[in-house]
């Protein structure tokens, strides 16, 4: 009985959190919490993934996961992709997205907590979003459907002392990795962005 009561504790506690993490997204896209995004000091690890992606594929379908108001989209040129899909739970951030769609680039709203995405891609994108979901390894693993053979996966994760060591850890054992990069700013803020393709015995068995 106390097992399942404290059980139930656990489970209430976790929807709660992950409702409030919504809503505070939410709240700050909406009051324009994130506008530093586009500013300089953030601009090195956008310029890593776009050039990853260009290196690794030629015009691809790209799928941007937590893609907020589409900041890392506006860094590619129209030309640099054969489509574009961003998906993001917050409505404030896909509705300032909707702004810069095109007739290659679409913005939807989606939690990947519990999402089954259409479509096969290319290049499927992280970019500090990986480490906010329930159980990131695993959502990792319920993309390989949706990765064309020979895409690669992409995440950039800044870092918080060795808080995300253990991701970084359950990536290389899950994925392949191609290659690694960490870029810094004066603020000493740094990034790390790696490159992945899945290894091929899963691939066989997708
Ligand atoms: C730090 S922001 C990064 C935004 C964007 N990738 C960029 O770098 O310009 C994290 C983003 O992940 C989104 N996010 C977090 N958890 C999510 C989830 N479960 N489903 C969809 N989006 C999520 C947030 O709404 C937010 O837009």
């Amino acid at each position: 009985m106390v097992v399942q009561s404290s059980l139930i504790a656990r489970f209430v506690s976790l929807v709660r959190r992950k409702f409030s993490q919504k809503h505070m997204f939410n709240h700050q896209f909406s009051n324009d919490k994130w506008d530093g995004l586009w500013d300089v000091p953030e601009l090195a690890r956008y310029s890593v993934i776009t050039g990853y992606t260009k290196y690794y594929c030629k015009e691809p379908r790209v799928l941007d996961l937590g893609c907020g108001e589409g900041v890392l989209q506006q860094k590619f040129s129209y030309e640099d992709y054969a489509y574009y899909l961003g998906i993001d739970f917050s409505e404030a951030a896909i509705e300032k997205a909707k702004c810069i769609e095109n007739d290659k680039a679409r913005f939807e709203l989606g939690n990947l907590n519990n999402m089954n995405i259409d479509g096969l891609f290319d290049v499927i994108i992280y970019n500090e979003s990986l480490y906010y979901l329930n159980d990131p390894p695993g959502a990792i693993r319920a993309m390989f459907k949706n990765l064309k053979p020979g895409g690669i996966f992409i995440v950039s994760m800044h870092k918080v002392g060795d808080e995300r060591d253990w991701l970084w850890a359950a990536l290389d054992e899950i994925l392949d990795l191609k290659d690694k990069t960490s870029v810094s700013n004066r603020s000493n803020t740094t990034w790390t962005i790696g490159v992945y393709r899945i290894k091929q015995a899963q691939e066989l068995f997708q």
